[in-house]
């Protein structure tokens, strides 16, 4: 049977003054004909953060909805993948029978853009939320465009050309120390981790704005510059970047999808209580190199 394209008719919401925005009226297991995918795209690089709640998707139909946007990246911890469909990172506190876990448990709970330590970090990452605890887990996100434009002068003058180095496996090792269940890299997955410099202002492949792309989980040094004095301009941009005026929360519901742009926007995932089960899929779409 041939799939019929459906036109669907949407409702485009923001959820807040600063940034995300909510599609309302889609049915993504249903094949989207070009208007509608379209009207999704243009909300999604307007908004930074697309929300749409009720997607009931298989594993497939969430792959075939993320490689409208662009090609999908597979993660390296290649135990956490959705069996069968390796475009899929679970993000759980499920185990297997054997007691393994079955994905990462405590993701990203701290301020970062999503593989910034890779020269072409990805595009952005649709998250679904197949199992919700009742409260807690919330994701935040904030707005690096806001956070660019509101620097002072002088900063903006100070890091208008300047790079910073990325690092996965710095941070990962320092990050494991606090958690028993993120698991440890094996020494031929940190061999296919090398550091990136990227520009400290990006500008957005698709909008032309300029962001601030550091972030506290990646950024690790400044380039040229010495390491105390490096040091303290990073946390001088990452305070000023994570200031909850530039924030969204959202509140997890059962099958939302979430899909935030890597390139003009951190995230922080959020504690919840782990006598809950909160069992996700993500879905990451490759990028482009920052310039
Ligand atoms: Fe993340």
């Amino acid at each position: 049977m041939t799939a019929v394209l459906t036109k669907q008719t949407l409702t485009i919401r923001p959820l807040s003054d600063v940034m995300g925005a909510e599609v309302i009226g889609a049915d993504l297991a249903r094949p989207l004909d070009d208007a509608t995918f379209r009207t999704i795209h243009h909300a999604f690089i307007d908004a930074g953060v697309l929300v749409l709640r009720d997607q009931r998707l298989t594993p497939e139909q969430h792959v075939a909805f993320s490689k409208r946007f662009g090609p999908l990246s597979i993660h390296i911890k290649d135990e956490f993948l959705y069996p069968g469909v390796p475009e899929i990172l679970i993000l759980s506190n499920r185990k297997h029978p054997d007691g393994r876990p079955m994905g990462f448990e405590d993701a990203g709970r701290y301020w970062h853009s999503d593989m910034s330590y890779v020269e072409e970090p990805p595009l952005g990452s649709l998250l679904h939320g197949v199992e919700i605890p009742p409260a807690g887990g919330d994701t935040l996100f904030c707005n690096m465009y806001l956070a660019y434009e509101t620097l002072p002068a002088a900063t903006k003058a100070r890091i208008a050309n300047l790079r910073a180095r990325h690092s996965f496996v710095a941070s990962f090792e320092g990050k494991t120390k606090a958690s028993a269940t993120r698991g440890t890299l094996t020494e031929e997955q940190k061999r296919k981790l090398t550091d990136a410099i990227h520009p400290v202002v990006r500008t957005h492949p698709e909008t032309g704005r300029k962001a601030l792309y550091v972030n506290p989980g990646f950024t690790f040094k400044m380039e040229g510059m010495a390491e105390a004095e490096g040091q303290v301009l990073l946390e001088e941009l990452f305070a000023h970047a994570t200031q909850e005026r530039f924030q969204y929360r959202h509140r997890w519901k059962p099958f939302d999808l979430v899909f935030w742009d890597n390139r003009c926007a951190m995230h922080h995932a959020t504690t919840y209580d782990t006598h809950y089960i909160r069992h996700m899929q993500r879905t990451t779409v490759k990028g482009d190199r920052p310039v």
